[in-house]
């Protein structure tokens, strides 16, 4: 955890069960509120995100990190506030895990401000409504199915037929010419593919106006669950603060979905269609609401969707895509 965050009440708890990524807490004095980030293991490298108060001595949380080591009894450092992540623009050009740590192997990390990833989205109020098209340097896409600035868009398609291929082939097209800053939120994907784009981007000249975020394949659920939720927090300052536009690209977000119904899974609560958290529209819009267009600036998103069994009436797919306001579909048939 990065040490420059500030710590209101240091209360102490222990560990009273633990089951894979879902931990057991007991805090015998104040019980830290919904969202809290606790530290614990035997060097404190355990990151643990309350979900759920259970009664008035106990909390259950989701663990950000890998939960190997960790035993019942073992002191749990309530750190004050929940998760946070850098924002400002120090972060341009650099590459961040779901801590904000930098993972890009440079330097350290400097001209940033913290800020809690969880954040309202911008009242009805403050949306812009004038509507413009935003060119993607694809020819196929800008005259059949044009993009708007500010827009949300879907990649829709199953496994393998070139979703990942069409997002960095938009991103070599629009990021050089983009004034504002650009960001790519990589949910639950390869982590070589990543690697691979962070290596043609830093080529090709375009990094300095670029955020990288990752929560790869490997990571525990909990932190593939937050690491959209830290990219967008990223890039609401750009859009709020320095008043840019933004594009912002995901891969995948129905990997947010996939990790939001293994937490859910994991915290004991009941599933829901296909095996889905009953809390998946709940979750999915205070996501993607947050992607909006603002009189001081707009988020242009594009994301990836993965389609299970290329089942468009996948509730995944169908909550997505109501979301959306374009939609490409790569169809395996045309492939
Ligand atoms: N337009 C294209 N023309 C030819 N080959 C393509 C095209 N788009 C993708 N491919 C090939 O298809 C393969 C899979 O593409 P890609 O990794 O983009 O799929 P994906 O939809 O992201 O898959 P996943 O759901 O596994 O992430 C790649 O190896 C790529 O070479
Ligand atoms: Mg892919």
């Amino acid at each position: 955890m990065p040490e420059n965050r500030t710590v209101n009440s240091p209360s102490q708890g222990t560990v009273v069960a633990v089951r894979g990524s879902v931990v057991d807490v007991r805090f015998d004095a104040a019980l830290p509120p919904i969202y809290t980030v606790l530290c614990t293991g035997p060097d404190k490298k355990i990151v643990i995100e309350v979900l759920a108060q259970l009664d008035a001595r106990h909390v259950r949380g989701i663990a950000l990190t890998p939960t190997q080591g960790l035993a019942r009894g073992m002191a749990v450092e309530d750190s004050g506030g929940p998760l946070q992540a850098p924002v400002g623009k120090g972060t341009l050009s650099r590459m961040f895990d779901v801590f904000g740590n930098v993972i890009d192997r440079e330097a350290d990390l400097t001209d940033v401000e913290w800020r809690s990833v969880h954040r309202a989205p911008p009242p009805l109020a403050r949306r812009s409504t004038k509507s413009e098209v935003f060119e993607t340097g694809i020819k196929a896409i800008d005259v059949l199915v044009p993009l708007e600035h500010g827009g949300k868009a879907g990649l829709f398609g199953g496994a393998g037929v070139g979703k990942t291929v069409l997002l960095t082939e938009m991103i070599h097209n629009m990021v050089g010419q983009h004034e504002g800053g650009s960001l790519f939120c990589s949910i639950g994907e390869r982590s070589r593919e990543g690697k691979e784009l962070y290596r043609e981007m830093k080529a090709a000249g375009v990094l300095p106006n670029m955020v990288m975020v990752f929560g790869q394949m490997n990571e525990p659920p909990g932190a593939r669950f937050r690491v959209g939720h830290a990219a967008l927090t990223m890039a609401e300052h750009f859009r709020d603060d320095e008043r840019r536009d933004v594009l912002l690209l995901i891969d995948n977000i129905f990997r947010f979905i996939q990790a939001g119904m293994k937490v859910s899974g994991l915290m004991g609560q009941m599933p829901s269609r296909l095996g889905y958290q009953p809390t998946m529209g709940t979750e999915l819009s205070q996501l993607e609401e947050r992607i909006a267009n603002t009189d001081s600036g707009a988020i242009t998103s594009i994301q990836a969707v993965y389609v299970p069994a290329d089942d468009f009436t996948d509730p995944a797919a169908v909550h997505t895509f109501s979301h959306l306001s374009a939609s490409i579909v790569l169809s395996r048939k045309r492939g």
